[in-house]
């Protein structure tokens, strides 16, 4: 069940039995001459909403925003700083708690936003320890492309060129998902170079058409359609360690 096409009378039956939801979280940033801005807020949304239905658990809205900061040499890039991005997940988590969720779980597309989404909890966590009678709350981050089974699937699929942006693994989700939306394009190189980077103008200095050792064009419509199911039975099996009421 998706939260945004239920009423609140449903939400009320669904808590009878059940405190989890999954809530994906993407960003909004360049992914390479091929990917979509929109890539990690569709891809965890589509694995969160399929995982949903194979599971039967709730799934909220997609929070599309992320902490794409090193991004931010590239037009189009919308990025949350990673105060706002905290503040977002603090609220996020508090209003769904005070709905009386107790496992809240985040979908997640975009390895930019661990980092901060982890030190949200964190924050959240040193509020309530010190309460004096806290409810119980269980927070986690799964990223779909580390969720158990898919690191090697990518290595499978991709024994050369997945690299770490604009990886032809998550333009090829898109690729199934939105076919309409499908680029092609010159690389130049095939494979992009891979490394480090400390903020925005030196990411886009290094990577200057914004992918990281990957190879977009590995990307193909038929391995989206198999890592998105991947990815979505992967999730609903976390799930199932969070017991029902
Ligand atoms: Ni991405």
């Amino acid at each position: 069940m998706l939260l945004d096409e239920a009423t609140w009378k449903e939400i009320e039956s669904y808590l009878a039995d059940s405190r989890a939801i999954v809530m994906p979280i993407g960003s909004v940033e360049q992914h390479g001459p091929m990917g979509l801005m929109g890539t990690d807020a569709m891809c965890a949304e589509v694995i969160a909403r399929r995982a949903g239905e194979l599971g039967g658990f709730l799934v909220g809205p997609t929070l599309a925003l992320g902490m794409a900061q090193s991004h931010l040499a590239f037009p189009g890039t919308i990025s949350l700083k990673p105060s706002t991005l905290m503040a977002v997940v603090q609220d996020v988590v508090s209003s769904l708690s005070n709905s009386g969720f107790e496992q809240i779980v985040f979908l997640n597309g975009h390895g930019g936003n661990i980092a901060t989404v982890m030190t949200a909890f964190g924050e959240i966590h040193a509020h309530r320890s010190v309460q004096q009678d806290p409810d119980n709350l269980e927070l986690a981050l799964k990223s779909w492309f580390d969720l158990p089974g898919i690191r090697k699937l990518l290595a499978d699929m991709y024994p050369s060129g997945h690299g770490s942006h604009a990886t032809p693994s998550e333009i090829a989700i898109t690729q199934h998902i939105f076919p309409h939306t499908t680029k092609h394009a010159e690389l130049d190189p095939q494979t992009a170079p891979d490394g480090g980077f400390s903020d925005a103008h030196d990411f886009r200095r290094r990577y200057p058409d914004g992918r990281k050792g990957a190879d977009s064009s590995l990307a193909n419509p038929e391995d989206g359609a198999k890592l998105l199911e991947a990815a979505a039975k992967a999730l609903v099996q976390e799930m199932t360690k969070y017991s029902k009421n």
